[in-house]
């Protein structure tokens, strides 16, 4: 069965479930997850996803040699080496990276507990749909990081995205929610830039000139890495 948390609130009500049983896909197509997947691709060994600035920055002065990345309102933080632009970290191979933002990394920590968690992305939706394939999980949960507490239109066409091609491979149980997200990106599909740059947080990265990190983040399946939480570590899954 595929299942999809819709919301930051959602993902709360399955944070407070055992989620064991469950393989966890995380997307938060702008930008965290597309940042972390073009990361790895790239050669950057690992990314720790980090809920507070305070956490982030604890960390950074107990490990200077680690690279402090993310966002507040779109922008990197006062004292932070990197933004959360997916082309700031495409020439870092070898450094492992901190990152924190509003709700992607958050998000992946919320479902840390489940069999697998992976990271997705419209960048990587073929090579994801393998892997998911490959370890045919029982439970499927897609989760939408969302944008502060709500709903976030690109998380829920990216999990659509994956559903479709689950679908292509022979899934048939879906939930609800499963079947709208689908819907929806079959409907949008052949114009990803439009409808990313439509959603809330496309109007907002506009407004503070990121059109390119839109732009970045609706390619569809060009990089055939995948992220896997290993610990407290997003790695490439091998
Ligand atoms: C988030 O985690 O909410 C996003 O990645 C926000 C952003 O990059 O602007």
């Amino acid at each position: 069965m595929i299942e999809v948390a819709l919301s930051p609130t959602e993902i709360k009500d399955y944070r407070s479930q055992p989620l064991d049983s469950f393989t966890s896909v995380v997307f938060d197509t702008l930008r965290a997850t597309s940042s972390i997947i073009t990361g790895l691709a790239h050669g950057v060994t690992a990314f720790v996803p980090l809920e507070t600035l305070e956490e982030a920055r604890a960390r950074k002065r107990s490990d200077p040699a680690l690279l402090l990345a993310g966002e507040r309102r779109g922008v990197a933080p006062p004292g932070f080496d990197l933004g959360n632009s997916p082309r700031e970290f495409k020439k870092l191979a070898g450094q492992k990276i901190l990152l924190t933002t509003t709700n992607g990394t958050a998000a992946l920590r919320s479902v840390a507990g489940s069999a697998e968690v992976l990271v997705g992305a419209l960048l990587n939706i073929d090579a994801l749909a393998a892997a998911v394939a490959e370890s045919r999980p029982t439970q499927l949960l897609l989760v939408c990081a969302g944008t502060h507490e709500d709903f976030s239109l690109e998380d829920a066409i990216t999990a659509g995205a994956l559903v479709h091609r689950l679908c292509s491979l022979g899934q048939q149980e879906l939930s609800d929610a499963a079947i709208l997200v689908r819907c929806l990106y079959e409907k949008v599909a052949d114009d990803l830039e439009v409808w990313l740059k439509r959603s809330r947080n496309g109007r907002a990265l506009l407004e503070i000139n990121k059109e390119n990190d839109i732009v970045d983040c609706s390619r569809l399946s060009v990089l055939s890495a995948v992220g896997v939480l290993r610990g407290e570590e997003v790695v490439l899954r091998a």
